[in-house]
């Protein structure tokens, strides 16, 4: 499809028509008909890369019919199982999980997405340090600027004022430290001994909470927010394990992005070859055909659950059977197709456009993993600054893709940023694990063309 010819810009928000009834939804103008591959096409016919998958959400290419093939033979068994009964696709499920994921996270309690893993989570800690006889732990520490999902107690340990705004005094109290980051890293100190230091931010979080109080520690491996996609050095993550085992608290890693092949690993943690007590997982993990998510615990945790002990805790679609189907077909794909393999290896071609990104007067950094780039892009570099909120710079360059046929997800939060982040705007570029070189190279020639005339534009360069 030739963009070029075509002088309509894709790019209005929905707000009227059609649309109304659909509570608070607010689209582009750009109607999805159907999706294959790496590809999205809409009602008009025209054709879009689908760059971020999404919030990062899909691991498999659109129209995977291998899972279509595994929901429907589910559903011509049963498509729901009545709690009473064993349930096989979960058993097979949790199964295959536990094979590929780290060290002794061999058990998971399945749910239908990343605010509801998160939140099971949350539940699990408490309730673990009941029974292990430490009632007082109650507090979960978290970071600054992270996400971590939408429900109330989720919104807490998102440390994002934005998102808390108005649902405060609903929210349990929480406790944040700063994310790493190489932004702020002084010269003098290496990456390895600045991960150290950042990570006794947590030492002194929990001294100012009191350790006989504090049950977890919550992070995505990869940085959030600002920071987002900056791999710390392992040195972080290792004084971090350290920090938790010391005072009795766990170390929950939130993989919903991260899990499931998108750092060029199975999982993100196995970037710096420390293990969690419990990880979150979400999005990929049914390449989101499906809402599906777990939390998975280590043999510690499992332990203490087995027997008398159950988690209280439970949803009516926790488990259920098309999921579970769909869930499961994924890591067989994953695993059959060279997935995670092929995840490091676009990864890795991906990243060679750091140099020709890197030209571009508004692209401060390039970061990530596998194939998880942000590019932060500001309008001025040292400090780094995103435009005013007035100019709607990212809602102007989400448009500007997707008429050059590449569709982004962005935070959309570009006009409620705080002037006290001195920083750049995180664009997610996190395609489907299966996209070629070819395609790379594809989505690469239209998104540096969308940064020129976004530059052109805004009057920079
Ligand atoms: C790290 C992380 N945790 C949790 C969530 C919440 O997941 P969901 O939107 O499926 O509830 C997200 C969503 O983007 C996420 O990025």
């Amino acid at each position: 499809m030739n963009h070029e010819q075509d002088n309509k810009l894709p790019g209005e928000l929905v707000i009227e028509g059609d649309w109304t009834t659909a509570f608070s939804y607010h689209a582009f103008d750009v109607e999805l008909k159907s999706a294959k591959g790496i590809y999205l096409y809409d009602t008009d016919g025209r054709e879009y890369i689908d760059a971020s998958g999404g919030p990062a959400a899909i691991s498999l290419g659109h129209g995977e019919e291998r899972i279509t093939e595994a929901i429907s033979k589910q559903m011509s068994n049963f498509s729901y199982c009545h709690p009473i009964m064993a349930n096989r696709p979960r058993a097979d499920l949790c199964a295959a999980i536990s094979e590929v994921a780290p060290g002794d996270l061999n058990a998971s309690f399945l749910v239908s997405g990343g605010s509801e893993a998160v939140e099971s989570a949350i539940k699990l800690t408490r309730q673990y340090h009941v029974v292990t006889g430490n009632a007082g732990k109650y507090k979960i520490i978290s970071r600054y600027d992270s996400y971590h999902g939408m429900t109330l107690a989720t919104q807490t340990l998102s440390g994002n004022p934005f998102l808390k705004g108005i649902m405060e005094p609903m929210l349990p109290a929480g406790s944040h430290i700063g994310q790493y980051s190489d932004y702020e890293k002084p010269a003098s100190l290496s990456r390895e001994a600045w991960g150290i230091r950042c990570a006794q931010e947590l030492e002194k979080a929990i001294y100012f909470a009191g350790e006989d109080n504090v049950a977890a520690f919550i992070a995505t491996p990869v940085g959030n927010g600002v920071e987002y996609a900056v791999i710390a050095p392992a040195s972080y993550w290792k004084e971090i394990r350290r920090i938790c085992d010391e005072y009795n608290v766990l170390l929950i890693a939130d993989e919903v992005v991260t899990g499931f092949g998108r750092t060029g690993k199975w999982f993100g943690m196995e970037l710096f070859g420390v293990q969690a007590d419990m990880m979150t997982i979400a999005k990929g993990m049914s390449s989101c055909y499906i809402p599906l998510g777990a939390v998975t615990v280590s043999d510690r945790i499992n332990e203490v659950f087995k027997g008398d002990i159950t988690f209280i805790h439970g949803f009516t679609n926790g488990g259920h059977p098309l999921a579970c189907a769909a869930g499961l077909a994924t890591i067989n794909i994953m695993k059959s197709d060279g997935l995670v393999e092929n995840s490091d290896r676009s990864g890795k071609h991906l990243f060679s456009y750091t140099r020709e990104l890197m030209l571009h007067p508004t692209v401060s950094d390039v970061r990530g993993s596998g194939l998880c780039m942000a590019i932060e892009l500001a309008e001025t570099q040292e400090p780094r600054s995103f435009f005013a909120p007035e100019t709607n710079a990212e809602a102007l360059f989400m448009s500007i893709a997707l008429k050059n046929g590449v569709a982004f997800y962005s935070t959309l939060y570009g006009p409620k940023r705080s002037p006290l982040f001195s920083r750049g705007l995180s664009m997610l570029v996190a395609p489907a694990l299966c996209i070629t070189e070819a395609e790379v190279d594809e989505m690469m020639g239209r998104m540096l063309k969308t940064i020129t005339q976004w530059e052109d534009i805004m009057g920079v360069g």
